[in-house]
């Protein structure tokens, strides 16, 4: 497989020196180089001033800036530059400018307004990535292609005409004939029947709830219209520059669901995400490192984090700043789990624009500040960890997702609104890394044919309110248990099919054999209304009549309510060693807690390290040559401590037996090896 070129941890961040007068740029590249940057991404939003008038392109700018950069020893990212087209591209082709679920077109003036499924912006598009690449190809510089920038971040789905034709099509390639689309569609219902696909429209504004499958088709559409652009563009690179690795920024993080990345995925070379830590959560450090385990998964190994923050952003309602040395352990969080780079949006601040109050590597105090010597800090201790590049994420327990969930689930005619495909996984994530046990987030999408093969790989596999299952999926996950893997589901889980079709027969359908209970009956919990469990714990937001089977045993049952007596929490051991474990409830967190430390001492699950505080520990090995590095990162209030043997390359000093961290300290520590 292609990668990008270069050695060690990739440092660096997105570059627009087009944004300066050209004299600072002598400047950018001396403080680069006094920071140790490797790789940084050049030319991400700058169609406007590559092409400024249709098909005259203006490249001599941009190869001085790539020029300088070598000459520098510094590796360049080349984007695509199709993120955000210039303004005669709307002015000449007013269609191309992207239409909301209400109607209304956008105007130019901000970025990435295109819409996905046009002609016309395809066709300029390519002819810009097309003399880009003739031109730059051959670049030393050139490490990698980055193709457009987080396609589908404001433009995911389009409700234009253009994209109506579009998605008809797509609905005759994917159901063939009227007729299955109305059996898929299960349109007689409210009379939505139809006699031609020229009748579908796309699920924009309605009079009341849409049909889930429609929407769901269109979400689906949608992903694959904005990978068909990905698609297109990396075909030209793959023609003129066969050897170039090329990647595309995904947004693998809370709240970004519209583009299924785990389906993506098989189409890249190098996986990079982008991750901003969201303030308003509880925790934004445990989403930090969910969104970072699920974006290995997705990768299937390494990745690489495109872009992050040296401080604050500018798009939260406040935009909280780093303290010292938190630049330091969030770039680390996402080394520790397979990030082979660390870059950030951007190198120098910008002084107008809407970004202009974004932190940068260089802030615009300049050099002489304090986040400027965090840069060169963290450059350092980055160096450092040269050797971690390539090197595995040790994880004995798989959190299953799928992006395809996040849309069968957005639909406003669930049994509740309280429940979120995303929520438990959140949870029980969480919950096993404040217990030191790493997880492999793996999306359902990134394993069309050997879901069963990964799954049986690992000791427990936890499949969260996985709404829509279809049977290859259910069947890869008995096939787990049947391997000898703990095995635990929660409930909703399992009770439509692809087509959104609910499984008849009692819940939770696909998953109702392995775990021998079949539930008769949802009975949602309003927000505020606990239900009593006669183990002690308390049930929230969701409870149900069910039956278990004779050979399950019940852990606990409900104890009061219309399901008093039903089975909340069971275990069927299932032949073959393994065990299928259902949770029927949403647990507070020491109830879960407990559930899952019994799931992992049943399957033989031990934490990364013994360790006490708010800490994480991930390991990463290398396979071929067996070294190991233990990262440990104290996100608490308190001393922490971790027990290792080696040394620590961030302060440099020999650990032996106990590495003691003070609050926010962190620490990487090559592992003498195991005798
Ligand atoms: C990303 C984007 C960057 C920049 C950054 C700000 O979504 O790719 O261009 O806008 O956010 O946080």
């Amino acid at each position: 497989m292609r990668q990008w070129s270069g050695t060690g941890i990739a440092y660096g961040a997105d570059y627009n020196p087009e944004q300066w007068p050209e004299e600072v740029r002598a400047e950018d590249v001396a403080l680069m180089r006094e920071a140790g940057v490797t790789l940084v991404s050049v030319g991400i939003f700058s169609w406007g001033l590559l092409e400024p008038e249709p098909g005259r392109f203006e490249f001599d700018w941009l190869e001085r800036v790539l020029d300088d950069l070598h000459a520098a020893g510094i590796g360049v990212d080349l984007a695509t530059a199709t993120a955000s087209p210039p303004a005669w591209l709307s002015q000449r082709w007013p269609e191309v400018l992207p239409v909301d679920h209400e109607g209304r077109r956008a105007t130019f003036g901000s970025r990435q307004s295109w819409c996905p499924s046009s002609p016309v912006y395809r066709e300029r598009s390519l002819a810009l990535v097309e003399a880009l690449a003739a031109r730059f190809g051959a670049h030393p510089a050139l490490r990698l292609w980055h193709i457009s920038n987080e396609l589908g971040c404001h433009n995911a789905r389009c409700y234009c005409d253009v994209s109506a034709a579009a998605f008809r099509t797509w609905l005759q390639r994917r159901h063939g004939d009227v007729a299955a689309l109305n059996d898929a569609w299960a349109t007689a219902f409210w009379s939505q029947h139809y006699t031609s696909f020229e009748q579908v429209q796309v699920p924009a504004l309605s009079t009341s709830f849409p049909n889930p499958a429609h929407a769901l088709d269109f979400a689906r559409f949608s992903s694959e219209e904005l990978l068909g652009q990905h698609l297109a563009e990396q075909a030209v690179l793959r023609r003129v520059t066969p050897d170039v690795a090329t990647t595309t920024n995904f947004m693998v993080s809370a709240g970004q669901t519209s583009m299924d990345y785990g389906r993506w995925a098989r189409a890249q070379d190098v996986v990079s995400n982008d991750h901003y830590l969201v303030h308003a959560l509880p925790d934004p450090r445990a989403e930090l490192a969910f969104a970072a385990d699920m974006t290995r998964g997705i990768a299937g190994g390494p990745w690489l984090l495109m872009e992050h923050s040296t401080s604050a952003v500018n798009w939260q309602p406040v935009n909280v700043a780093k303290a010292p040395g938190e630049m330091l352990r969030d770039s680390l969080a996402h080394v520790a789990r397979g990030a082979d780079g660390v870059m950030f949006f951007q190198w120098r601040a910008s002084s107008g624009g809407a970004e202009q109050w974004h932190s940068g590597m260089v802030p615009h105090a300049g050099r002489d500040t304090a986040r400027f010597r965090e840069v060169v800090e963290l450059g350092a201790v980055l160096r450092r960890l040269a050797d971690v590049r390539g090197s595995d994420v040790e994880a004995d327990v798989a959190v299953l997702v799928d992006y395809e969930n996040t849309w069968a689930m957005e639909g406003p005619t669930l049994p509740s609104a309280r429940v979120g495909h995303l929520d438990v996984a959140h949870q029980v994530h969480r919950l096993l890394r404040e217990r030191q046990v790493t997880a492999d987030v793996l999306a359902v999408g990134a394993h069309p044919d050997d879901l069963a093969a990964v799954l049986a790989g690992y000791r427990v596999v936890v499949v969260p309110t996985l709404y829509l299952c279809d049977d290859a999926t259910a069947a890869a996950v008995a096939a787990a248990a049947a391997a000898g893997a703990q095995v635990v589901v929660t409930y909703l889980s399992g009770v439509v099919d692809e087509r959104v079709r609910v499984r008849l027969g009692g819940y939770p359908g696909a998953f109702r054999e392995l775990l021998g209970v079949r539930v008769e009956e949802f009975h949602p919990l309003l927000a505020g209304v606990g239900t009593a469990l006669d183990d002690g714990s308390t049930g929230e937001v969701w409870s149900e009549l069910a039956r278990a089977d004779e050979d399950v045993e019940v852990l606990a049952a409900y104890a009061d309510g219309a399901v008093a007596g039903s089975p909340a929490l069971t275990r069927r051991a299932v032949p073959g060693g393994g065990a299928a474990w259902y949770v029927g409830t949403t647990l507070d967190d020491e109830a879960l807690d407990g559930l899952l430390q019994a799931v992992c001492a049943a399957g033989g699950v031990v934490p990364v390290a013994a360790a006490t505080g708010y800490v994480d520990v991930v390991r990463r090995r290398d396979a071929a040559t067996g070294r190991s590095w233990l990262f440990a990162l104290n996100h608490g209030d308190e001393v922490a401590t971790v027990d290792v043997d080696g040394v620590d390359a961030v302060s440099g000093a020999e650990v032996a037996g106990t590495l003691r961290l003070a609050p926010g300290g962190c620490a990487v520590v090559a592992e003498a090896p195991r005798a």
